[in-house]
């Protein structure tokens, strides 16, 4: 069966890993280091010093201007508060040519919440190519490749500790032999396929980490504790404090070993001896600290157990890296079991192969199918006849005042959109406005209501008791009382019965007379919330007319909101449709910038071609005018000078970029250089070809004795 019993592997990923695979299943002692051949050794030495001459930072022009460019572009975008600054390789010198080109983009002040957004947008309207955002990491950060120098760029978001930490890496690279192990094991981790944090392996600055524990292991020592008694500088960054002191002074190492033993005893150190699940890598302490003392230890599966699927729990300090100036931060969090299994293959391979004095360049194989560059621009064009070209001149141009024009309507579409948008949003606002004081209104009428009718029924209640009016209760008052009160005429005085019946009238009027008068107070407070409830209802009617109103300067402000009531609904619709155009722009400026790229490579040809055309005839004429004096032609240009100049960053004319790129192109800068060491490194196999020999032996006897 193809799944292996005892790992539990696939098949497909026991090929994929198949050193440590091997290791896993086999009882296979882990090849000796210390026993290198030194002839071994130096021939490796020699090896790498030529590629680190090759390497160099072959970007390094075309980083300083797109850095150049990008900081123009942000600051032309939002304005002097902020501010770009590079950091990583680009300012540590540990640059191996390939690695990306870090910036962190801080803001004065308040950082603008959708900067990243912003920043998408510009990066697209110039022609940048694989953008990603990624607002929610814990450094927001969008990545990019330019497409004229082919580098990735990386643009985070107040990445000030970065910029700090990078500083102390520079420090730590002005040991040259600590500069070059670095690059060589970026190298080789890049070129293996293990140096990329997004695809869950571990970053070139954890690469970096290691190198200079390394070099602080080593001994005598290569590399100082830069941060152990360093006067302390303590900065606050998002509101927590972290010491960035450290000691920039150079340092006297008493060692004078090789690069190429360096870089042995690193992989022997990381890949055989160190102990991962107890040590925690830190340059800060100079030497391991154990993962107790840090509470790092590795919690969760092992990586085997995720990817055969046996626990799919999460993995915690599966490579514990401490970094410098973060303590909390283990640069291994991004490393995924995947990762950790790929980063543990290579560490058995290397081994292997170091033991075997297999070449670096052989070691350094790349995992995979390396972007070639072509070395020559107009490779494709140099067998098309002119008039090819120049149809297809003609065609691409026609084809770009497409684009261009389509570009142009977008964008007008866009602004037209955002303009409605803007004024739906206006509208909503008014509309919001005009409800809530509609609210406001209904929610005071309600108790008025309540006391309306409260009056009402107090006035009608005592009304319906009395039925006579209250001046009429009055006048029967002052008649009875007058009445009552009148001079008796003691001839004709009123029987006591009749004044009994006169006084209990007068007390009832009395009653009467009270009750009538409350009747009236409630019949005027009657009255008067019914002024005031009117006054409400009146009100309620014009929040009515404004509502209308605004639904009618909507229209009037633009016809084609005609029917589109101002409501979140619309505005979320209108937003789709603005994020989509957005798209569209984006996806014609990458066609419109693509299109400018082929035409400016194929009028660039037609030049070149023309002047050749005009030399070449000047020539003939010369030639037919002087056939008897035929002395040798001088070249045109001379290569190894045009190589030279180029590579000493000179400007060079467009005949001598044709014949540059006609001679193997800019990665030709060099290769006299190069075919001199070729012919060195040829004598030298030549003399060593006894070490060939060993070399098959030991692969034969480590084989026999496997048997
Ligand atoms: P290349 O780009 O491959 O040349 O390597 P580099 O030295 O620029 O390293 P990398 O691009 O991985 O990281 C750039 C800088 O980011 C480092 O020098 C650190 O200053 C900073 N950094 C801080 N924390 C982290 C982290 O967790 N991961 C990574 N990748 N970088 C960090
Ligand atoms: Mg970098």
């Amino acid at each position: 069966m193809s799944v292996c019993n005892t790992t539990g592997l696939s098949l497909e990923q026991q090929e994929r890993w198949p050193y440590l695979y091997r290791h896993l299943i086999e009882d296979i002692e882990v090849p000796d280091l210390s026993s290198i051949e030194l002839t071994h050794i130096e021939t490796l030495d020699n090896e790498l010093s030529d590629l680190i001459k090759k390497i160099g930072d072959a970007k390094a022009t075309s980083r300083e201007s797109l850095t150049k460019h990008l900081k123009g572009l942000l600051f032309r975008r939002f304005g002097k508060n902020a501010v770009v600054e590079a950091f990583g390789s680009t300012v540590t010198n540990l640059s191996i040519g390939t690695g990306d080109l870090d910036l962190c983009l801080s803001f004065k002040g308040k950082q603008p919440a959708k900067v990243l957004k912003k920043l998408s947008g510009l990066l697209h309207e110039e022609g940048m190519e694989n953008i990603q955002s990624i607002p929610k990491a814990r450094i927001p950060i969008v990545k990019f490749k330019d497409p004229r120098s082919g580098l990735d760029v990386d643009i985070s978001l107040d990445n000030r500790l970065a910029i700090h930490n990078s500083e102390m890496l520079k420090s730590y690279a002005q040991e040259g032999r600590l500069q070059r192990l670095v690059q060589m094991v970026k190298y080789w981790a890049s070129r293996r396929g293990i140096n990329n944090a997004f695809e869950g392996t571990l970053s070139s600055y954890a690469w970096t980490l290691l190198s200079i524990q390394h070099a602080q292991l080593v001994q005598p020592p290569l590399a100082p504790n830069r941060q152990k008694g360093a006067k302390s500088n303590q900065v606050s960054i998002k509101g927590v404090t972290y010491d960035i002191g450290f000691n920039n002074e150079r340092y006297p190492t008493e060692n004078n070993q090789s690069l190429a033993s360096l870089l042995i005893s690193f992989f022997e150190r990381f890949a055989t001896r160190w102990d991962w699940e107890n040590m925690v890598v830190s340059i800060r302490n100079g030497e391991a600290l154990t993962t107790k003392a840090k509470k790092w230890q590795h919690t969760g599966p092992l990586p085997l157990e995720v990817v055969t699927g046996a626990d799919d729990g999460r993995m915690e300090h599966v490579m514990p890296i401490e970094d410098p100036f973060n303590h909390e931060h283990d640069l291994s969090r991004v490393v995924r079991a995947e990762g950790a299994m790929s980063i543990q293959n290579e560490f058995m391979r290397i081994i292997e192969l170091l033991s075997e004095g297999t070449t670096w360049k052989e070691i350094c194989e790349p995992v995979m199918e390396l972007e070639e560059e072509p070395n020559d621009l107009f490779h494709d064009l140099r067998s098309t006849p002119a008039n090819e070209i120049a149809q297809r001149l003609e065609e691409l141009r026609a084809n770009l005042e497409v684009v261009e024009t389509q570009i142009r309507e977008l964008v007008e579409e866009r602004q037209n959109s955002n303009e409605l948008l803007d004024l739906l949003r206006g509208g909503m606002r008014e509309a919001r406005n005009v409800r809530s004081d509609r609210q406001q209104i209904l929610s005071e009428l309600r108790p008025l209501s309540m006391k309306v009718q409260e009056m009402r029924e107090v006035r009608d209640g005592i009304n319906q008791r009395i039925a006579i009016p209250t001046n009429r209760i009055k006048q029967e008052m002052m008649r009875i009382f007058e009445k009552l009160t009148a001079e008796v005429d003691i001839f004709n005085a009123p029987n006591l019965g009749v004044e009994r019946g006169d006084f209990a009238y007068f007390f009832e009027l009395q009653a009467m007379y009270e009750a009538s008068l409350k009747s009236n107070e409630a019949h005027q407070e009657f009255i008067r919330l019914r002024r005031e409830q009117n006054q409400e209802y009146r009100a309620l009617k014009k929040t009515k007319k404004r509502e209308e109103d605004v639904l009618t300067r909507l229209v009037e402000s633009n016809p084609a909101l005609e029917g589109i009531h101002p409501n979140p609904k619309s505005v979320k619709e209108f937003q789709k449709n603005a994020k989509l155009l957005q798209r569209s722009i984006n996806e014609q400026y990458s066609t419109k910038h693509e299109l400018r790229r082929e035409i400016g490579r194929l009028e660039a040809w037609q030049r070149i071609s023309k002047r050749k055309q005009r030399d070449s005839d000047g020539n003939r004429h010369r030639t037919q005018r002087n056939q008897r004096s035929r002395r040798p032609r001088a070249p045109e240009v001379n290569i190894n000078e045009v190589r030279q100049k180029a590579s000493s960053g000179d400007s060079i004319s467009l005949n001598e970029l044709d014949a540059l790129l006609s001679k193997g192109g800019i990665a030709s800068i060099g290769s006299s250089d190069r075919q001199k060491q070729q012919q060195k490194q040829r004598q030298s196999k030549k003399r060593s070809s006894r070490k060939i020999d060993i070399r098959q032996g030991r692969t034969r006897g480590r084989k026999e004795s496997r048997k």
